[in-house]
């Protein structure tokens, strides 16, 4: 077999065998056939796609490059979720306390910020003292006797994502739909939970722009998903503005803080009742979303939260205090150059904009700043006047403060007629 027959196949717009799709992936992992085909392949795959077939190959053997984590020294049925990535989604910080306060298990390896959207496992290290590299037994002991536990995803869980990812990161080839699907469900399926609940992001701040690439996407996981034996939904949510009012590490965690408080953000708070409900419905457990919202008012699942920060060395003592996070002193305020009423704002930019104030990486060697962000004032239908701040900006010694604010004042479109609220 060549690669080069295999890139001249797809090229031309033909279905690829089990056989070539693995030794693609197995040959690629292995450092026998380099970048430039690989980039020319995936580029083949992003104009002429892969069918549901081809996708589920290409699925299986990215999983099987690596490591399978086997959790079953966790007892029950263990579901896990997966946001395709957005612009202030704290929600794994609020759901999963609320899905072990139904006796549900979660047992999560989780990445950090990609590109404009933000990463659990960055949030979670602005916790002083917060562990999220566990070995397989702490993991799992945590996991029985808290009900869930977030780790940063290990070396070697689906090497052949890692590489193939920066490959499509620099060949303009991340948004295809396959490449997306298999990706993800790679990961998902490596981490070994028996059902998956999908948050695919929809809108400006997402990789997929408009709803039926979205509803694509999630259609094909699930069927990926079942045809290897394996439960799954998924939900689609917005992100044509940032989820919340926070963007940014530590402020993340204060959001989300809240929300388990029951003092949330309406759209937080809903987005994550809805994906905790599913996730214990794919466990079997049928609850209200009543019952949901009394596990976050009486505090249950902050216990819970509490529980989780205390296994992994966290300090607990941030849920009443906040200032025992890193956050930035300096504030900067944004205003409005004109009157009227928030129209749209491009969630991404304003990802970007917390990006350049220092809260993600623009490379990956970039050390990020959990202290800054971006606090959302409007959001999209409120009324703003002029010279009235847009946001307000959280800066450290390394933010590039000209740049957020310039970008921040092109994410909002000002009219004069009001758009329906968003939630
Ligand atoms: N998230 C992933 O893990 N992979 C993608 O391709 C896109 C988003």
């Amino acid at each position: 077999m060549r690669m080069y027959d295999i890139i001249k196949k797809k090229r031309d717009g033909n279905e690829l065998t089990t056989e070539e799709i693995n030794f693609v992936v197995e040959k690629y992992v292995s450092g026998e056939i380099p970048d430039y085909q690989m980039a020319a392949f995936l580029m083949a795959v992003y104009f002429r796609g892969l069918n549901e077939r081809e996708t589920y190959d290409l699925t299986i053997a990215m999983a099987r490059s690596g490591e399978f984590v086997d959790l079953s020294a966790i007892s029950g049925i263990k579901v896990d979720k997966h946001s395709t990535g957005g612009v202030g989604d704290k929600v794994t910080l609020v759901v999963l306390p609320i899905v072990a306060c139904f006796g549900v298990k979660v047992a999560k390896m989780s990445g950090r910020g990609l590109g404009h959207t933000g990463g659990t496992i960055d949030k979670l290290e602005s916790i002083p003292g917060m562990r999220v590299e566990l070995d397989k037994s702490e993991f799992f002991k945590v996991v029985n006797e808290v009900g869930f536990s977030i780790i940063s995803q290990t070396g070697n869980l689906v090497p052949a994502d890692k590489k193939i990812y920066a490959l499509r990161d620099a060949t303009a080839t991340v948004d295809n739909i396959s490449l997306i699907a298999s990706s993800i469900v790679s990961k998902k399926l490596a981490s070994g939970a028996d059902a998956i609940v999908f948050d695919v992001k929809v809108g400006s701040g997402a990789f997929l722009k408009d709803i039926d690439s979205a509803r694509k996407l999630a259609r094909l996981m699930i069927d990926i998903l079942a045809r290897y034996g394996k439960r799954a939904k998924a939900v689609l949510s917005d992100m044509d503005q940032p989820l919340g009012r926070m963007v940014g590490n530590s402020l993340e965690v204060i959001e989300a803080i809240e929300c388990l408080k029951g003092l949330g953000q309406k759209d937080l708070e809903k987005l994550s009742i809805r994906i905790a409900k599913e996730m214990l419905e794919l466990a079997d457990v049928k609850v209200t979303e009543a019952q949901i919202l009394e596990a976050l008012i009486s505090g249950e699942a902050l216990k819970v939260f509490r529980k989780f920060l205390k296994a992994q060395g966290g300090d607990e003592g941030i849920v009443e205090d906040y200032s025992k996070l890193p956050v930035a002193k300096e504030t900067v305020f944004v205003p409005s150059e004109k009157s009227g009423y928030v129209y749209k704002i491009n969630a991404e930019a304003v990802g970007l904009a917390s990006v350049l104030l220092g809260a993600g990486r623009s490379k990956k060697e970039d050390v990020i700043d959990h202290g800054v962000g971006i606090e959302v004032l409007k959001k999209v239908s409120d009324f703003v006047q002029k010279g009235e701040p847009l946001v307000k900006l959280y800066v450290g010694k390394r933010s590039k403060v000209d740049d957020a604010i310039k970008l921040i004042k092109e994410a909002y479109e000002i009219r004069q007629e009001q758009p329906e609220p968003k939630d």
